[in-house]
């Protein structure tokens, strides 16, 4: 009797990943992305429309929290509703007041921070971060971050004083001790119009 064979003929689809580089704000999210973790506490210093609030809110979950700040009430305000919205108020302190003054409000360490330097997109484009108030900020957030927690500037530097903003934080940031912290510089040198820099402050 003639033996029956069974033929499986496999077909391999072939995966083709293709890494694209990241935008600066792209990539801070990435990065919060791997650092993160559900029950930290974190800082969103520039809350803006609320978009970095939101993504951190639902990075820490509701064992964790975000303390979210910014001077312009119409800030906040687009950032709690934004917070409502997505249902993330438990996790959520949104702050009329400037990342400056954040030490009266967080009090146990945090994981993580970001800031989006420059002015609201969509607002009064003359309400500009300054370099005094965003390094007072920066300095309080290295003291409370815990080991390999970060903190995270996106520096928009094409409105007036943008570049003496810039020029500061760069300053400041090449003069931290390389034993306490990996500093990096990420940015494209090659497009014109200012495209933003990022750097991440890691503590070691
Ligand atoms: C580039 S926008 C932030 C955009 C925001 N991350 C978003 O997703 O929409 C910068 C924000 O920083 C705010 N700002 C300026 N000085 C500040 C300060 N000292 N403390 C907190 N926020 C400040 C401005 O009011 C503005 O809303």
């Amino acid at each position: 009797m003639k033996k029956q064979v069974n033929t499986t003929v496999i077909i391999k689809s072939r995966m083709v990943k293709i890494l694209k580089l990241q935008s600066a704000l792209n990539f801070s999210h990435t990065l919060l992305k791997e650092i993160v973790k559900p029950g930290d506490v974190v800082v969103d210093a520039t809350a803006g429309k609320g978009n970095d609030t939101l993504f951190l809110a639902q990075l820490v979950g509701e064992r964790g929290h975000v303390y979210s700040f910014d001077i312009q009430a119409q800030a906040t305000q687009l950032t709690q509703r934004l917070v409502e919205q997505h249902q993330v108020e438990q996790q959520t302190t949104v702050i009329n007041d400037g990342h400056e003054n954040l030490t009266n409000y967080v009090k146990s360490p945090i994981t993580a921070a970001i800031f989006n330097l420059g002015y609201l997109p969509e607002g009064d484009h003359k309400i500009v971060t300054k370099p005094q108030t965003t390094l007072k900020s920066v300095q309080s957030m290295m003291k409370l971050l815990k080991p390999n927690g970060i903190i995270i500037l996106v520096i928009y530097y094409g409105h007036p004083g943008g570049k003496q903003e810039k020029e500061q934080v760069l300053q400041f940031a090449k003069s931290i001790d390389q034993h306490q912290f990996n500093v990096l510089q990420y940015q494209f040198i090659n497009q014109i119009h200012e495209p933003p820099i990022l750097l991440a402050l890691q503590k070691r």
